[in-house]
């Protein structure tokens, strides 16, 4: 799987790219993460790719011009078809559903905004998923980018390393995790459930579904409602 992103800072994608479980799933070639910086794509001699807003207003406006000459770009590259992302506060809020769904596309384009926005025309003629991390406001989409590449490539295969991980955690069944422990078996005197040391697979299986439910229920009730 190939993630293409179009940004104004690449080496703030590169340099979390390059790190922990996605830096080595990159180097093993599982996934790919090409950034495309849109100031390349400027046609003003001074590599600007912003103006004033039409109509008036605090801060600048991205230009369509050199988003859409970065985005052709990307996709001399990507499959036809290839959806565009554009990170935005006004998206359709990403969860684990969105993660899994997005997972099993070929290549992703992602378009992550900055100043006040990017010129509207450009959103209508090259994005087909608007996403927004949380109802927040970030000064850019790189962030909410790289949240959303780190939770998508988890699930491309081989990325963890034990695949069990990628199944029995938070939301994979709209439950949160159950809790983890391991050595010492007692910490300034908090003991390890002894069930958890007993053994017995079964009484371990059913001890941690139970404090899954018991933990959705006191801290995500909201999660419980549909099921
Ligand atoms: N850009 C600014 N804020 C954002 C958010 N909450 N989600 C996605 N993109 C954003």
């Amino acid at each position: 799987m190939t993630f293409h992103v179009l940004t104004l800072f690449p080496e703030m994608i590169e340099e979390v790219v390059n790190t922990s479980i996605i830096g080595r799933a990159v180097k093993a070639g599982h996934i790919a993460v090409e950034t495309v910086n849109i100031r390349d794509f400027s046609d003003r001699g001074n590599g600007r790719v912003d103006d004033y807003p039409y109509g008036g207003g605090a801060g600048m406006v991205m230009q369509p011009g050199p988003i859409d000459r970065a985005c052709r770009k990307a996709m001399e590259t990507a499959a036809p078809g290839t959806r565009v992302i554009y990170t935005s506060p006004q998206g359709r809020v990403f969860d684990q559903a969105m993660a899994r769904e997005l997972a099993a596309e070929e290549d992703l384009i992602i378009l992550c905004g900055h100043y006040e926005g990017v010129d509207e025309r450009i959103i209508e003629k090259i994005v087909t998923d608007e996403v927004s991390i949380g109802d927040y406001v970030l000064t850019g989409g790189e962030l909410p980018a790289l949240v959303m590449i780190d939770a998508i490539a988890r699930m491309a295969p081989g990325v963890l390393k034990n695949e069990e991980s990628g199944v029995e955690e938070s939301f994979s069944d709209g439950l949160l995790e159950y809790p983890q422990y391991t050595r010492p078996p007692e910490y300034e005197g908090r003991k390890v459930p002894d069930i958890l040391l007993s053994g017995d697979h079964e009484k371990v299986k059913a001890w941690r579904r139970e404090r899954s439910l018991e933990r959705t229920l006191k801290k995500r009730p909201d999660l419980l409602k549909n099921r």
